[in-house]
């Protein structure tokens, strides 16, 4: 006959088992082949048969109870184990967050702005390569293979014969005008390249927008007009603009345009060196021959072009005394924006 004993140690042990492992080696000592209560159902059969129906019924129902406490070990570990790995995985809502949320880089920020400005006096947006053709960055414009003009810019040549990183946005002026007709109004803004020495106002890598408007009886006038209303809506109605007499082969007359140095409020600082005003870019009235050069009769309509550095105008915007701040990845920097 099983001893009772043998079951309630095996609930205990069963009970306090620390893991998976020590309910199968329980299992295994009770009800394995050679186990304690397998024994006694084995048993059974030798003893006398007035005692085996007694015997046999007390060596089951020790079977039923030690599986239903091995079911209720392995059910509490399983509960355990999943309440652990929930516990794991917690958030805390409380603990301090570290999500940084991004925003456009200051240079595209003024972008924007200028766009925006551009567009509510009428202007469209339009778009060239950056890889561009020596035709439209210089032949186009005028400046030919041996013409002085090429050694304004620095230029950065390519292994391709003919093509080049453009050293400025006016390409695209002869790629709007060769596909539209006038009236046109638009801006393109964009990168171009010059193999240049860096310095606090010199890249060589930076941004321009281009300008160009065509259409019957334009004047230098609309373009010291535009170009101050672009000015104070990004600088205030205090901003001063100068136009300079200057040389580009693609426009007649042609200017460089400088905004009052708001940094020092024109009395000359490091940003401005010293002049009071900062060079923001050139501009001018299209050379007629550009315009006959894409089937425009230079008789009949007139247009101004110009193209100035973004940066130049975020220097002085953001009160920076050097450019190069602008393409350095320091979140100190641009986290200010
Ligand atoms: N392309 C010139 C430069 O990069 C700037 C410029 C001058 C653009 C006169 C124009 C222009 O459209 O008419 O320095």
């Amino acid at each position: 006959m099983i001893d009772l004993g043998i079951i309630k140690e095996a609930k205990v042990a069963l009970s306090s088992a620390a893991d998976e492992r020590a309910v199968a080696e329980l299992r295994v000592k009770y009800l394995g082949r050679k186990g304690l209560v397998t024994a006694e159902l084995k048993s059974v059969g030798t003893l006398a048969p007035r005692e085996r129906a007694a015997a046999g019924a007390a060596a089951n129902k020790a079977s039923a109870e030690i599986e239903a406490a091995i079911a209720e070990a392995e059910n509490r570990l399983r509960l355990a184990k999943l309440e652990q790995s929930t516990q794991d995985a917690r958030l805390d809502l409380t603990a301090p967050s570290d999500v940084r949320i991004g925003h456009l880089h200051p240079v595209g920020q003024l972008m924007d702005e200028i766009v925006r400005l551009f567009w509510q006096m009428g202007f469209s947006v339009a778009d060239g390569p950056e890889v561009e053709t020596e035709w439209y960055n210089f032949e186009a414009l005028l400046v030919g293979a041996d013409h002085p003009a090429r050694d304004m810019q620095d230029t950065f040549y390519s292994t391709t014969p003919g093509l080049l990183p453009r050293t400025h946005t006016s390409g695209v002026q002869v790629r709007y005008m060769e596909t539209h007709e006038p009236p046109i109004r638009i801006i393109a803004p964009g990168k171009v390249y010059r193999n240049e020495d860096e310095d606090n106002r010199h890249l060589w890598m930076f941004y321009q927008v281009e300008g160009l408007v065509v259409d019957k009886g334009i004047s230098m006038a609309d373009l010291k007009g535009t170009l101050l209303a672009m000015l104070k809506g990004l600088l205030g109605d205090d901003i001063g603009l100068r136009l300079r007499p200057n040389f580009f082969p693609y426009t007649e007359p042609s200017v460089e345009m400088d905004a009052t140095c708001i940094i020092c409020r024109g009395k000359g600082c490091r940003t401005c060196s010293g002049t009071g005003w900062i060079e923001l870019g050139g501009a001018g009235m299209v050379h007629p021959q550009v315009l006959r050069n894409v089937g425009i009769d230079p008789h009949v309509y007139s247009g101004f072009a110009f193209g100035f550095g973004p940066e130049r105008i975020a220097l002085v915007k953001y009160g920076i005394d050097d450019i190069r701040y602008f393409w350095r990845p320091d979140l100190r920097f641009l986290e200010q924006f």
